[in-house]
């Protein structure tokens, strides 16, 4: 399997070697650069893969452009919920229009949504100028594809159902100089009942240890400080592999990593987060102080009609251990409202989990019908307007919460890690806190990409004022 992985890493550099030339060629025609742009809708997977798109790209000779009106556009997709697929086509309509302008430009489409047979049926029907669609398991091979499409000058469409051999070490353009996310697995086996993640990402796959590893070493040699380690259920990273690691014993292993100072990961299932877990966390220096830790639901029936395998009891049980371990955690999650079947009582054990735990945020989400899922073709589907107004009284839940824990650390002095300019005033640096609050405060470009001691003078909603130490 490995040799496989890199026989095709060596096919794919001859291939960007041949498409660089013909790239070339274009850009002498043209009198000037060509240029692309990637718009990443979704999770941080797909901003992952897009840093590996535009790595592909930059090799070829592209430069990068902040509009859509580039020689070459590309819509790494999302299809977790019906409004992403929708943000899709109002951007093609978009794009349809610059081609007219520019018909040269090529427009190619990746991602989630184009795992699904419905979507690509409606592209190759009504979408015909669209130039290049591929998948989530195929990233890899954009050069190759761009190649084919020049040859063919016909739509090319290269989709696969699962995913073939990892393949390691191509080219990426990292947004960031100081932290980087890494990919530690891809897929997922948990078929939760709402979620089209496992048929569109497939089975799980992690990594090699010694191949992450040896790709955090090589980025904090680069001047990475901060890694985000990446897999829609890391918790569960490793038991695939030959010899079996637990994420537990992977974490310990990249803590011995010099130079790198913090490590966060996402995301948590909390049905496979183990007491070693706990424990590494507990004693690391590095690991920060906090978890996305996605409930669903508070309601420990709706949550095996979601196949979650863990009960309103088991969550909340799991949450006093994080809690007791590491005191100054601060919790984030995933919600749905409206899932099939949700009464009121349901509703409540939400609120209920949420008072409970006293989350720092939540992301919510209003249950979106996934065709394939087995919820699609559950009964007792929950009426619009009951779903909305769930909501509605959700969010102020939420919002009364993360009121309650801001102000927490006010008058501490803690380590910030600064990540660039004040959006609001050019005179302040903006910062992430181990816990992933952000702290504003007075300094100047120099500071990015490093550590320093901060005290957080006013706390002001989800953020923090604050001073530097020398
Ligand atoms: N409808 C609404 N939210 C969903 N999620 C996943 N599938 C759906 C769906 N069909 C949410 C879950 C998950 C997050 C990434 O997206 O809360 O944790
Ligand atoms: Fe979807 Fe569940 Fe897998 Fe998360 S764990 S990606 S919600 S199936």
């Amino acid at each position: 399997m490995k040799e496989q992985g890199q026989l095709e890493a060596q096919r794919q550099f001859d291939m960007m070697e041949q498409c660089r030339k013909r790239i070339l060629k274009l850009c002498e025609r043209a009198g000037r650069p060509l240029t692309y742009h990637i718009s990443t809708f979704g999770c941080q997977m797909n901003f992952k893969d897009s840093e590996k798109l535009a790595g592909i790209l930059e090799q070829l000779g592209y430069k990068e452009t902040d509009s859509e009106q580039a020689d070459f556009v590309l819509l790494n997709t999302c299809t977790v919920r019906e409004n992403a697929n929708l943000k899709v086509y109002g951007h093609l309509g978009m794009l349809k229009s610059y081609k007219k302008k520019n018909p040269h430009m090529m427009i190619a489409l990746c991602g989630c949504m184009m795992q699904e047979e419905l979507v690509v049926a409606k592209l190759r029907k009504s979408y015909r100028f669209v130039d290049i669609i591929f998948g989530t398991h195929n990233v890899y091979k954009l050069a190759e594809l761009i190649l084919t499409r020049l040859e063919t000058e016909q739509m090319v469409v290269d989709l696969w159902e699962d995913a073939r051999e990892i393949v390691e070490d191509l080219p990426a353009v990292r947004k960031y100089s100081f932290k980087a996310g890494v990919n530690i697995m891809f897929g997922c086996n948990n078929f939760c009942s709402y979620c089209i993640v496992p048929y569109v990402r497939g089975r799980e796959r992690s990594r090699e240890p010694e191949d992450i590893i040896r790709e955090i070493n090589q980025l904090v040699s680069d001047g990475v400080v901060e890694v985000m380690l990446l897999g829609q259920n890391v918790n569960s990273y490793g038991k695939t592999l030959e010899q079996p690691v637990s994420f537990a014993e992977l974490l310990q292993r990249i803590e011995q990593i010099e130079g790198l100072q913090r490590i966060r990961f996402m995301t948590s299932h909390p049905k496979d987060l183990s007491e070693d877990l706990i424990e590494v966390m507990r004693n690391s220096k590095k690991i920060c102080r906090h978890m996305h830790l996605p409930v669903q639901s508070g309601s420990t029936r709706l949550l095996e009609q979601m196949n979650r395998r863990y009960t309103k009891e088991q969550y909340l049980e799991l949450v006093d251990k994080l809690k007791a371990a590491v005191p100054d955690i601060s919790l984030t999650t995933d919600i749905i409202v409206g899932f099939p079947g949700e009464t009121e009582e349901d509703f409540q054990e939400t609120i209920d989990v949420v008072r409970r735990v006293e989350y720092d945020s939540a992301y919510t989400f209003i249950y979106s019908r996934r065709t394939g899922t087995p919820a699609a073709v559950m009964e007792d589907q929950v009426p619009e307007e009951v779903v909305k107004d769930r909501f509605q009284r959700l969010l102020e839940v939420v919002a009364e919460c993360s009121a309650k824990r801001t102000g927490r650390l006010e008058g501490e002095i803690a380590e910030v890690l600064v990540e660039g300019i004040s959006e609001q005033d050019s005179s302040m640096v903006t910062g992430r806190l181990s816990n992933n609050l952000l702290v504003h405060f007075p300094g100047t470009e120099e500071l990015i990409g490093q550590l320093v001691l901060v005290r957080l003078e006013e706390a002001r909603g989800f953020y923090y004022i604050g001073a530097r130490i020398q």
